[in-house]
């Protein structure tokens, strides 16, 4: 899409969320619809509302209101199933502080559930995808793995109580990570989802004169996810990503293709990848020791040409 030239759109398509003035104030919104992660409809909504969320603690925003999108067929679920999955939403939401204010339903042969987000943000503080720059340090605040999971659970491999461990990340709020970003003056944040780890992290890259070098040792990975890789729950996305990538990431030949398929697995509600200086590490680690922020340091920044160094 193309930039807007109108002085009130601070940041157009193509960022985590859209950031517009309103008089002299600032908003950001955005919106995610994903399908059932979970079996229990509580927890599906509940995850659903962080992920919907997390764009907005990408950009350095916080939720205010949101509108609920439903997609599904009114012959296949019963009315407890939707409003256990409004709830878990709009408890969400307000473990956010936000509101659910509103929404729209429609007729759709597969479940789906999403919320579109406003929130107010400092238009001084706006946290970009661009502008990570040589010497900085890498930080991820989720581990991997979590599409690799529910895929398990889908195709029956797994139970929901196996799970539980990327059920906890996919309901925790990247708002503890967004604030430590704001806090430590991070050079660029973006939230890892649909792309997975290497989309995202390529997305930040876009046009601008560095690489990423990853440390592959250090990239946390939840457990079991190797085990399901074996047995075959790759979600389909995890190969496209990674075929669409593979001409900009150059991987060690140490690394495995199910190495690669961790870093590039579709996360829902994954974590924040933020660049940051080096010498704002150790305010980084306090911010965090004090708000019960979890990170792991998996790379760092240096000149080059737009890739992703794997090693
Ligand atoms: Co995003």
């Amino acid at each position: 899409m193309q930039q807007i030239d109108d002085p009130r759109v601070l940041i157009g398509p193509g960022d985590d969320a859209g950031v517009c003035l309103v008089g002299e104030e600032a908003i950001v919104e955005s919106v995610d619809v994903i399908t059932p992660v979970v079996d229990d409809p509580y927890t599906f909504g509940a995850i659903s509302a962080a992920n919907s969320m997390s764009d907005i603690y990408a950009m350095g925003g916080i939720p205010m209101s949101a509108l609920a999108i439903l997609g599904f067929s009114s012959c296949d679920y019963e009315p407890w199933v939707i409003k256990d999955i409004l709830k878990g939403a709009v408890d969400k939401l307000r473990e956010a502080g936000a509101f659910l204010v509103g929404g729209h339903s429609i007729e759709d042969s597969e479940l789906k559930f999403g919320l579109s987000v406003m929130g107010r943000i400092n238009k001084d503080r706006i946290l970009r995808k661009g502008g990570a720059g040589p010497g900085d340090r890498l930080i991820l605040t989720k581990p991997l793995g979590i599409g690799i999971l529910t895929t398990a659970l889908k195709g029956g491999a797994m139970k929901e109580e196996g799970i539980k461990e990327a059920v906890t990340w996919m309901l925790t709020l990247n708002l503890k990570a967004s604030e430590a970003a704001l806090r430590s003056q991070a050079h660029a944040v973006t939230d890892i989802t649909g792309f997975g780890f290497l989309g995202h992290a390529m997305n930040m890259l876009y046009d601008s004169p560095v690489n990423f070098v990853i440390n592959y040792k250090t990239v946390p990975v939840l457990s079991g996810v190797r085990a399901m890789i074996d047995s075959g729950m790759v979600p389909e996305g995890a190969y496209n990503n990674l075929n669409f990538l593979k001409d900009n990431v150059r991987f060690a030949e140490d690394l495995s293709e199910e190495d690669c398929l961790i870093l590039s697995d579709p996360q829902t509600s994954g974590g924040l990848l933020i660049a940051l200086a080096e010498n704002e590490i150790a305010n980084f680690e306090q911010v965090s020791k004090k708000n019960g922020l979890s990170y792991w340091i998996i790379g760092e920044v240096v000149k080059g040409e737009g890739k992703i160094i794997v090693r």
